[in-house]
């Protein structure tokens, strides 16, 4: 059985996943919509992934018997200056979703439900990794300013970007 308390904030963390889906969604749609097929991929892709979260914080509230929350989501944002911005918004998104699983695994430390401890850190690692995606991809960015051919080879090599490559290539640099 989880704790109301616990309960509540795993809800908390539904919602979150769930909104970085339709968020990630929302900026892949504007992205195709304005020539960036392969950041559009990308974030195709990283909108999948965040269900994924989703539905495995689901997962496990069932399996432990708890009562799971479906909730509404507020409409994302879907309008962008430009790709920078984009990604600016996605970095600080990701940070603010680690923040969030720290107030989670902070709940379950008080609650002494160490199970649902153990259970978040594969959460804990996850953001580690897409926190340093985000970053690098910040990274290139600053570097590419407005270099138009390298804006063109970063739209072609992103669609191949996912956190396991990002993280190998952090390691041979
Ligand atoms: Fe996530
Ligand atoms: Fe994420």
């Amino acid at each position: 059985m989880l704790s109301p308390k616990v309960e509540t904030a795993l809800n908390q963390q539904i919602k979150m996943e769930g909104s970085s889906s339709n968020f990630y969604l929302s900026m892949a749609v504007w992205a195709e919509q304005n020539g960036y097929a392969g950041v559009s991929e990308f974030l195709y892709k990283h909108s999948d992934e965040e269900r994924f979260h989703m539905l495995k914080l689901i997962k496990y509230m069932n399996e432990r018997d708890g009562n799971v929350v479906i909730p509404s989501f507020e409409q994302p944002k879907s309008d962008f200056s430009r790709v920078t911005e984009l990604f600016e918004e996605l970095y600080s998104h990701e940070t603010a979703v680690t923040r969030s699983i720290g107030e989670l695994v902070g709940v379950c430390l008080d609650e002494k439900d160490f199970t649902t401890h153990n259970f978040l850190q594969w959460y804990v690692s996850e953001q580690l990794e897409e926190e340093a995606l985000a970053k690098t991809i910040m990274d290139k960015i600053k570097l590419m300013g407005d270099d138009q051919s390298a804006w063109y080879h970063f739209d072609r090599d992103i669609a191949n970007l996912t956190v396991t490559s990002a993280a190998d290539s952090a390691q041979t640099n």
